[in-house]
């Protein structure tokens, strides 16, 4: 009996000494002292064993059990220990910069959005901001576009149901089409002469592509005095494009329609992706349409309360995310709303 308790005694300790985790002690602590664990069920035959046998046996048991006992708690807390000082030099290393930080930035549009404002306040344009949920009066009808009129589909429209909460009629409150709601208000609110910048989103219910959007961004002017002319609106496009995209970026001014201007302009920049020969982006043009603009109309001027007869005035929206597109080398005008960190990282 005494060989067979000093032989568990041994292979254990052995044992005990080389293992390197807490799982793998509390497995040999099981099959020591669990329910039919070695040590457990070794006392079961101590009832053969003559007295004197078993006052040699019974205290060298004790011992081997305690020793055993003792052994397991000393290896677990070296165990411990030494997981604790793999975590501490990991802990250390993470101290010593081996992980990134990422930085933040703004979102291209936001950026490009407050280059143009400050190209403006040189200039002397101040902001003004206009509601985006807005009335018929203000998106279409102020702004010579009647209802029925043919140039409505060029703004297809995204109406707000149940107007009549608001007091309004059936298709009479909508989410605008074009910062140009704006206008009207500007000439009612403010003292002439007038040099104001709107630069904000709009809705449209547009049939998406690589150049289309449902949700973007315009940047109008609005510029009334005494003698403005197409000369000021030259000028004025020129300077903003190229600050922005620099001096070498080709601007051609080409007659447009627009019901609320007369003479009506259209500005484009030339397509960079294919240097004006027409590519997909551009539509197969060789020109990117970047702005609308022209003489404010007599009837526009007039439903702001502003005489035809004394005051001119010019007014010239672009978009921003076309801009981009432009600046950045941006393929698909839908990646600016997307939220993709893969593109946003881009900047
Ligand atoms: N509001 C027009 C559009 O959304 C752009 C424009 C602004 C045209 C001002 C002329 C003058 O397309």
């Amino acid at each position: 009996m005494d060989w067979k308790i000093l032989n568990i005694k041994n292979s254990y300790l052995e044992k005990i000494s080389r293992a390197k985790s807490l799982n793998e002690l509390d497995e040999i602590y099981l099959t020591l002292f669990g329910k039919s664990g070695e040590i457990t069920l070794l006392p079961k035959n101590f009832s053969e064993l003559s007295k004197e046998d078993l006052s040699k046996i019974g205290p060298l048991f004790n011992r081997v059990k305690t020793e055993l006992e003792k052994a397991i708690d000393d290896r677990r807390e070296k165990v411990r220990e030494s997981v604790y000082k793999q975590l501490k030099d990991e802990e250390l290393e993470l101290e010593e910069g081996s992980i990134k930080k990422r930085k933040g930035h703004l979102h291209p549009i936001t950026a490009l959005n407050e280059e143009i404002a400050n190209l403006g306040k040189k200039i002397g344009f101040q902001q003004f901001s206009a509601p985006h949920i807005d009335s018929d009066y203000y998106n279409f009808e102020g702004l010579n576009i009647p209802y029925g009129h043919p140039a409505r589909d060029l703004w297809d429209t995204l109406y707000i149901d149940h107007p009549e909460k608001y007091g309004f009629k059936e298709g009479q409150l909508l989410l605008r089409t074009h910062t140009s709601n704006a206008q009207i208000r500007i000439m009612k609110e403010l003292k002439l002469p007038i040099r104001i910048m709107v630069i904000d989103r709009l809705f449209r219910f547009e049939n998406l592509d690589a150049r289309h959007e449902h949700t973007f961004d315009q940047f109008e002017i609005v510029y009334v005095d005494k003698g403005v002319s197409m000369a000021n609106l030259q000028y004025l496009s020129e300077y903003f494009l190229k600050h922005i995209f620099g001096k070498d970026i080709k601007v051609r001014l080409r007659p447009k329609y627009y019901p609320f201007v007369e003479p009506g302009a259209g500005v484009d920049g030339e397509c960079i992706f294919c240097k004006g020969k027409g590519c997909k982006i551009c539509g197969g043009v060789g020109w990117l349409e970047l702005a609308g603009a022209g003489m404010i109309h007599p009837f526009v001027l007039n439903m702001g309360g502003i005489d035809p007869e004394k005051y001119s005035g010019l007014a010239w929206g672009f978009g921003p995310f076309r801009m981009a597109m432009l600046k950045y080398g941006v393929e698909d005008i839908r990646l600016f709303n997307s939220g993709d960190l893969r593109f946003l990282e881009r900047f």
